[in-house]
């Protein structure tokens, strides 16, 4: 059965739901009546420990994992494989920002494979199911901590790797793949908007040297926002601090926007 916004539960799906910020999107989504949350995670304990968390807390019953390598992309479409139903609202959360520089097993490096990639290619597998689903949206977490992107050398390839150049790179790549995404979804009753959810603190933040001024809870609240607001609020293409749309230079290069969306296509095995 296909369920809408209308007659059903709206199905939410948030990554990196084991850590600081995703856990509590996914509780704070899942203490909201009518909406089912399915917890996307790299490690199975961990995920049960979330789940559990989260239902206890919250009393809603209808939450899950599932387990998800995000920096893969035939992992991902693994997970898009085996979902059943509706996916109304695809949270873009887990990131990571190694000091060293990694790579996938497929030699993509490790920060532009989670962080950019892995958004990416979620959003372009999921698009029918949302768009069957519609109206949905997707909301991904970025970074007013953004700057430095280089076309010609998204990989660290040329230049020598620094993980909070590498993650500033990521973050501004979250928020113009954002508008490229939003021009092309929107026919389809989806929107995708980008925000900085607040600083906190967690093994990402630290990696990057920093600690955090604000709970999970808190940093939490504008990815929550952009999930959950009544569907009237019709924004997409957009950046968000606090709740409120903040101008994004950003997503207003049109040609690097395209150029972007494109490098992204070529490392997609679905262009
Ligand atoms: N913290 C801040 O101050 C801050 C500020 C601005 C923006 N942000 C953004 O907020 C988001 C969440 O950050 P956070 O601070 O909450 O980080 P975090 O606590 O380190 O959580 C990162 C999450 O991503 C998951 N993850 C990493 N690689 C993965 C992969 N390959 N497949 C699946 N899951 C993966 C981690 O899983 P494990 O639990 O298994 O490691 C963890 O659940 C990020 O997009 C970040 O850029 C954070």
């Amino acid at each position: 059965m296909v369920r809408t916004e209308n007659i059903g539960p709206r199905i939410v799906l948030v990554t990196g739901a084991t850590g600081a910020i995703g856990r509590a999107i996914a509780r704070q989504i899942a203490a909201v009546p009518g909406y089912e949350v399915v917890l996307a995670c790299r490690n199975e304990e961990k995920a049960r420990q979330a789940v559990r968390e989260i239902s206890q807390a919250t009393g809603n019953q209808q939450v899950r994992y599932e387990l998800v390598d995000v920096s893969r992309q035939a992992s991902i479409s693994k997970l898009v494989g085996r979902w059943q139903g509706p996916l109304h609202v695809l949270v873009n959360n887990a990131a990571i920002s190694p000091r060293s520089r990694q790579e996938t097993p497929e030699g993509i490096e490790m920060q532009f494979a989670t962080n950019v990639l892995g958004y990416f290619w979620l959003i372009q597998a999921f698009s029918e199911i949302l768009r069957q689903s519609a109206p949905a949206r997707v909301v991904n977490v970025a970074s007013y901590y953004a700057g430095d992107l280089d076309l010609r050398d998204l990989e660290f390839k040329r230049r020598r790797y620094h993980n909070g150049t590498a993650y500033r790179q990521s973050k501004q790549a979250n928020r113009m793949l954002t508008v490229a995404w939003a021009e092309r979804l929107q026919p389809y009753g989806i929107l995708v908007n980008a925000c900085h959810p607040g600083d906190v603190n967690s093994a990402l933040s630290n990696s990057l040297g920093f600690g955090g001024s604000q709970s999970p809870d808190e940093g939490a609240r504008t990815p929550v926002w952009l999930a959950t607001d009544p569907i009237g609020q019709q924004r997409t293409g957009k950046y968000f601090a606090d709740r409120r749309e903040v101008r994004c230079h950003f997503g207003e290069d049109r040609v690097g926007v395209e150029a972007l969306y494109q490098a992204c296509l070529r490392y997609s095995n679905e262009a």
